[in-house]
């Protein structure tokens, strides 16, 4: 037996485990699959050789259809940064609720909430609310062209900013082999999905992450250059994080070229730990 076979004769028995204890699991996503493209709502809950589908989450706690209690180390991809259902939230909600959800409309408390932003972030002076981390990034691109008339933006290799156009590149699923991802120091753009418009990644560079040829690659573009967007800590691509020296060059040269820093924080959680990467 090849070691491949090997591989595959252990996998296919670990796929064959989990679908025989996942009976409840198995069925909610068969039916799924008549209603939702893969049985899932979202790409991102694919997983071999089932999603998981789940019932119900307590603090750090969370039960699948089948009664299987695991530790939640995802929380909403950081979302639930307190734990699931925590009653403080809970409490928050109730109260509020009675009030209506969704007014359309400024409303009384939207100052306080930017506050604290601002407070808790050295540096930060105005704070937009957006729907989701796509909508951001998109944003904040648009804002870094608009404002300096330039049009390219540089990102990293393997950073993960959503599913736009501009962005959908090079955060690790396609390549086709090392070939395909270009040299280290100067790593191809390339598209993650078909279907994405024509062109629309023309004017995305891609750069290599914690490496100082990120800085020539830079250089080279710097006077067609909006803005560079990274993730302090790259999520999708193993949670790595940037190198503190790296993100204070990388601030340096955007602002002696004139581009935008972009911070990408969409799921580091806002946590405590990540704030010395702000203050430099
Ligand atoms: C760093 C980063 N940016 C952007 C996004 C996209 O966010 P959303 O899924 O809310 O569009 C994500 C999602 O995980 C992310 O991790």
């Amino acid at each position: 037996m090849t070691d491949n076979e090997k591989i595959a004769e252990v996998l296919n028995a670990y796929r064959a485990a989990i679908a025989a204890r996942s009976p409840k699991s198995l069925a909610i996503w068969q039916q799924n699959r008549t209603v939702m493209p893969a049985g899932v709502g979202s790409v991102f809950r694919l997983a071999d050789p089932l999603p998981m589908v789940i019932r119900r989450a307590q603090g750090s706690r969370i039960w699948d259809a089948d009664d299987r209690e695991y530790l939640d180390c995802m929380l909403g991809f950081s979302v639930m940064i307190l734990g699931n259902a925590p009653e403080e939230v809970e409490a928050a909600i109730r109260e509020a609720l009675p009030d209506g959800t969704h007014y359309g409309q400024c409303h009384e408390h939207e100052y306080g909430f930017a506050r604290l932003f601002c407070d808790m972030v050295p540096g930060l002076d105005r704070v937009s609310f957006c729907n989701s981390g796509t909508e951001a990034t998109l944003y904040a691109l648009r804002l870094a062209r608009g404002t300096t008339g330039r049009p390219l933006i540089a990102k990293f290799e393997g950073g993960y900013h959503g599913t736009h156009d501009f962005l959908a590149v090079s955060f690790g699923r396609s390549g086709g082999g090392p070939e395909g991802l270009g040299p280290v120091e100067d790593p191809r753009t390339i598209p993650e999905s078909p279907g994405l418009v024509e062109g629309a990644w023309r004017d995305t560079i891609v750069l290599p992450f914690n490496h100082p040829a990120a800085f020539d690659k830079i250089r080279r573009h710097a006077d067609r250059l909006a803005g560079v967007i990274i993730e302090p800590v790259q999520g999708a691509a193993g949670a790595i994080p940037a190198d503190r020296e790296f993100l204070v060059e990388l601030r340096r040269i955007t602002q002696e070229i004139g581009a935008f820093l972009i911070f990408d924080e969409v799921i580091t959680g806002f946590r405590r730990n990540s704030r010395p990467l702000f203050c430099s």
